[in-house]
């Protein structure tokens, strides 16, 4: 006999029934791949620029050699990844998925990464928010009696944005146990924390769904690339209802290599680590910075009275941070990335001058 419980967490009775019931788009080349290719009113003669060889023709909608890269690394089975257009396209497909627009709703827990609502809103699927504690980990036993068979998916980021910390693992772990529907575990940062990552779990909770990005740690904002990790059926949904080539050709070429590359990656992430023990330090010198809050991402969180000023004066001194005094638990607080060697020591200049005035 079926567990009820595991039952209600199965992604089949989550998913909205048009989704369910879809008959995904087809190209030829889903069936033919090879040979004299007339199939997709692409341009035979090749790209109009020099330099683009191989451009003329639409992309692989599966991605197969990319998502072998990332599962080797991540230890994830291929069949359990998407890629998608940044971890925000995964962000909004799952609420297309799951959410049916003005009925479901989704969980977050601020002060939290702002795409969630505004993918949300977008759907025109409710928020219900149930605010992190003041030292920002998660309200567990609130989030549970929030749940109900609407709240269809549940958004945490660990480490977190904007406040840079992790999240209690027991917690997320708890959560992913009980939370009667989807539960999102966004890891934009997680390169960058001393945690392990939850991604190679979505073969043992079919309501896990992992989110990461190549535009942290491994600095490739530019090339718009996210991934979710997620069981099998999970990764169907999102398959039927993305874009057909929504990876591009460039950024698949490009996605290829950064797997290649690992090392490089590492080390970028060690050096922005000792440069954020760099801006703690010299924060903790100031005497106006009443808070450094604990990070264990690429930027970090300082509380500073005035906040506001500081944040619009700063880029008079050619330097630009993030205020985040208006969110919850947040009043009068700066977010900024670590930067590069250089570029801190500008940052902690320009910071003291702003101070003085
Ligand atoms: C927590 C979190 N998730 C997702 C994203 C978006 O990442 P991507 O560039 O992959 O869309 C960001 C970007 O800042 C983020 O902070």
């Amino acid at each position: 006999m079926k567990n009820p419980k595991s039952e209600i967490r199965n992604p089949r009775f989550l998913v909205r029934p048009n989704i369910l019931a879809l008959a995904p788009y087809r190209c030829a080349r889903d069936d033919y791949d090879s040979g004299i290719l007339l199939d997709a009113n692409e341009n035979s003669n090749g790209p109009n620029i020099p330099g683009a060889e191989g451009l003329n023709r639409y992309p692989s909608p599966y991605q197969w050699e990319l998502k072998e890269k990332i599962g080797a690394f991540r230890g994830v089975p291929k069949e359990n990844i998407f890629v998608g257009v940044g971890s925000d396209e995964p962000i909004d497909l799952l609420i297309r998925v799951f959410c049916e627009p003005g009925t479901d709703a989704i969980v977050i827990t601020p002060p939290t990464y702002g795409m969630y609502k505004v993918a949300a809103s977008i759907n025109n699927v409710p928020v219900v928010s149930i605010p992190l504690t003041p030292d920002f980990q998660l309200k567990t036993d609130d989030i549970l009696a929030a749940s109900t068979e609407k709240t269809k998916i549940l958004f945490l980021c660990s480490p977190n944005n904007p406040t840079g910390n992790d999240l209690n693992h027991a917690d997320i772990e708890r959560l992913i146990r009980e939370f009667p529907g989807i539960v999102v575990v966004d890891e934009a940062y997680i390169d960058f924390s001393d945690k392990p990552s939850f991604a190679s779990r979505v073969t043992e909770f079919e309501n896990l769904v992992v989110l990461q990005t190549l535009s942290k740690s491994f600095g490739l904002a530019g090339i718009r690339l996210g991934i979710a990790f997620a069981s099998t059926e999970v990764i169907g949904f999102l398959s039927k209802i993305k874009a057909p080539y929504n990876i591009n050709q460039l950024t698949s070429d490009a996605a290829i290599k950064a797997f290649e590359h690992l090392d490089e990656m590492k080390r970028s992430v060690q050096e922005l680590i000792e440069q954020r023990r760099f801006l703690e330090t010299e924060f903790a010198k100031i005497p106006q910075v009443e808070k450094i809050y604990p990070s264990d991402s690429n930027f970090i969180l300082i509380r500073v009275p005035n906040a506001l000023h500081i944040y619009r004066t700063l880029p008079n001194l050619g330097v630009v941070i993030r205020y985040r005094g208006d969110q919850i638990h947040c009043e009068e607080t700066l977010r900024i990335t670590v930067g590069t060697a250089q570029e801190n020591r500008t940052l902690v200049e320009a910071f003291k001058q702003v101070l003085a005035t």
